[in-house]
């Protein structure tokens, strides 16, 4: 399964696009399956109707626990640092993990929880979390993990979207010097969702909480009732297995669904290869780092199932990176020997904000691969960890992908693909990208860019959304019919080579996290002084993309009671989504640059946004003028 040199790559690749199916059965073969598969793969783009191991039966965690375990039983399967390092960490060895995931599997069947029913999970970063994901993939339950940093709204949105049956939840997190409320929030939340019935809550914190007869429950009580016996539920191949909520540009965020067969082939194949994990039998297993929380897809990729589908020893970190000190990520790999490191270009830059003293004691020997992921990572970002921590002996492997896309899609492969700053390079065996004009039109050769679509199938593809499939196909699949349509833009430069230039919808991307547009400004209308208000990204130092708001107020605020409306404004926003989502900027203005027939132009407040007010270009369709050099003159 792992390619080890260019030319085996570039034959892998042929040979995923001549007979895709055979390909891919072969990398499937190793897995464990209780039934094969009859069909490796049934599918068209219209409906869509994607299906991969048709009739195969299995369960990923046989595939991530129990297969190690006469292997790997004592070798480290998650290794977890937690937020405070004077607090001891947990190593737990696959046996253990495997133990305790059963366990939770069995607590989980005494809350009444069958196969097929939707769990919340809402949690801290720390290995119960892993543990309740994998518990549910256990015994067939389909999870949804909601990132922690949501608010109240967003978990109940999450939860009625999915009519979710249970919780599973902490009394609160620590990140940083902070403390954070989750039992809270979820009572909050939970004052909205008829479908929940239980409410499992994890001591983290132990502050105080509400805990309800009849609804709420300790884990820690709950474990002592059960055994670590909990045989695997068989899954068919296309059985869901997670269900993860992103952005869109439009309307709630939707669930985006993943399937057990496919998923697992799919991350496990590109964890090995594009890290160039390899952890033979017996040797210490190198220690894989991935910095994303479990609440998004990058975490559930690359830090649970791909990892584990391996056999790696995972890494799992609940702090940040600048706390106690802009230090802490290196002191983390110095501690753990780290041999991995996968973060986002957000971090890099922040922590490229203090300077090279933060680095300089560390031992950072360990390191082996480098990489990145979540947003474009800019030249001077690529080349200062290049240098600094990688020190110019660690490939960077710079891996684009999406939710939608179950696993990464165009990477180099850590040491074996020449590597260009700024470029994810090429695509990974089984991927056929292809750019295409506004018409849909493809763009042919090299030195083009346009927009960047997916032609073939490939097993991690998302399936549906949940509960609308008709809203999957209309997303993915009809505005370039016959293609997977990914929202980015992208340019192939002369070798061939992909650049991902960054989302052309209204999805933004702010410190590498998805945020819609039509979202943000939904909950700043939500405000009861504002009329009306338009959201752009622009240029952000550190995040990428900041949040700028353009807001009709009903009475235009002076300069007083504009900075206390301003603040009103930030905490709708984190009430109705959650601080990740509050804007940078606000600017009040008294009328937004509109078409005649009532649409924005947004293309407008994108350039003043930017500080580009010289050429704004064809104006004369608005329906009034003069409000541009209103806004331009007020601009921040
Ligand atoms: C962006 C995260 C440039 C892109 C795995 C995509 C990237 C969106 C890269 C998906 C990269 C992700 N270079 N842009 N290496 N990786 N993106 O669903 O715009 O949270 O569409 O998945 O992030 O974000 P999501």
């Amino acid at each position: 399964m792992r390619i080890q040199t260019y030319d085996q790559y570039q034959a892998a690749y042929q040979k995923s696009v001549e007979d895709p199916e055979a390909f891919w059965a072969e990398i499937a073969q190793e897995f464990q399956w209780r039934k094969p598969w009859t069909k490796t793969l049934q599918w068209n783009f219209e409906e869509p109707s994607i299906k991969w191991f048709v009739g195969g039966k299995l369960n990923i965690t046989e595939n991530c626990l129990d297969r190690h375990l006469a292997t790997r039983g004592d070798q480290p399967a998650l290794i977890w640092e937690p937020n405070d390092p004077a607090e001891t960490g947990v190593t737990l060895t696959y046996r253990m993990l495997h133990e305790q995931v059963c366990r939770m599997a069995n607590v989980l069947k005494r809350n009444g929880v069958v196969k097929g029913d939707r769990v919340c999970i809402y949690m801290p970063m720390v290995p119960e979390l892993a543990i309740a994901v994998l518990a549910c993939a256990r015994i067939g339950a389909i999870h949804s993990v909601v990132f922690g940093g949501f608010s109240a709204q967003s978990i109940a949105d999450r939860i009625n979207d999915a009519q979710c049956k249970l919780i599973i939840t902490a009394d609160g997190s620590y990140r940083g010097n902070k403390e954070i409320s989750l039992k809270g929030t979820v009572d909050d939340a939970l004052i909205g969702c008829p479908t929940v019935e239980r409410v499992i809550v994890m001591t983290r914190t132990r502050t105080p909480v509400a805990m309800l007869k009849g609804r709420d429950v300790w884990m820690e009580q709950e474990l002592k009732h059960v055994t670590s016996d909990c045989p695997a539920v068989e899954m068919d191949a296309e059985d869901m297995l997670f269900i993860l909520y992103t952005s869109g540009s439009t309307g709630k965020p939707k669930g985006v669904v993943h399937t057990c067969g496919g998923y697992m082939v799919y991350t496990a194949y590109t964890f090995q290869n594009v890290f160039q994990y390899e952890a033979p039998v017996g040797e210490r297993a190198p220690v894989h780092f991935c910095t994303a929380d479990i609440g998004w897809i990058t975490g559930h990729s690359y830090i649970v199932y791909g990892p584990l589908a391996c056999g790696a020893t995972t890494l799992l970190f609940e702090g940040v990176p600048t706390w106690p000190d802009a230090g802490r990520m290196w002191d983390v790999v110095d501690k753990h020997q780290v041999n991995v490191l996968y973060t986002a270009p957000t971090a890099i830059r922040s922590l490229m904000g203090f300077g090279l003293d933060p680095v300089k004691d560390k031992d950072l020997s360990s390191l082996k691969v480098l990489g990145s992921v979540g947003e474009p990572i800019n030249e001077e970002a690529w080349h200062w960890y290049d240098d600094n921590i990688g020190k110019n002996r660690c490939p960077i492997v710079d891996t684009w992908w999406q939710t939608e896309t179950g696993g990464i899609l165009i990477s180099p492969l850590a040491g074996i693909t020449h590597t260009k700053p700024s470029y994810a390079t090429l695509p990974l065996p089984g991927v056929q990208p292809i750019l295409v004009d506004e018409n849909g039109k493809e763009i042919e050769g090299n030195g083009v860019s346009g927009n960047l679509c997916i032609k073939f199938p490939w097993p991690g593809i998302i399936r549906t959304t949940y509960g609308d499939h008709e809203r999957c196909r209309q997303t993915y699949f009809a505005t370039y019919p016959g293609l997977y349509f990914t929202g980015d833009g992208c340019l192939r430069d002369e070798d061939g080579y992909y650049r991902i230039t960054g989302r052309v919808d209204d999805v933004l991307n702010v410190s590498g996290h998805r945020i819609g547009t039509a979202e943000v400004e939904n909950a700043i209308n939500m405000h009861t002084g504002v009329v009306e208000s338009a959201v752009v990204g622009y240029p952000h130092d550190i995040k990428g993309q900041g949040i700028y708001a353009y807001v009709i107020a009903d009475q235009f605020p002076d300069d007083h009671d504009a900075d206390l409306t301003k603040r009103d404004i930030l905490a709708t926003v984190s009430r109705v989504i959650g601080p990740i989502a509050k804007p940078d900027k606000i600017q009040f203005v008294s009328g937004l640059p509109k078409t005649r027939s009532g649409k924005i132009m947004r293309r407008i407040l994108r350039k003043i946004a930017e500080g580009d007010t010289g050429n704004l270009g064809d104006t004369s369709t608005l329906l009034d003028p003069a409000v541009v050099d209103e806004i331009k003159a007020g601009a921040l």
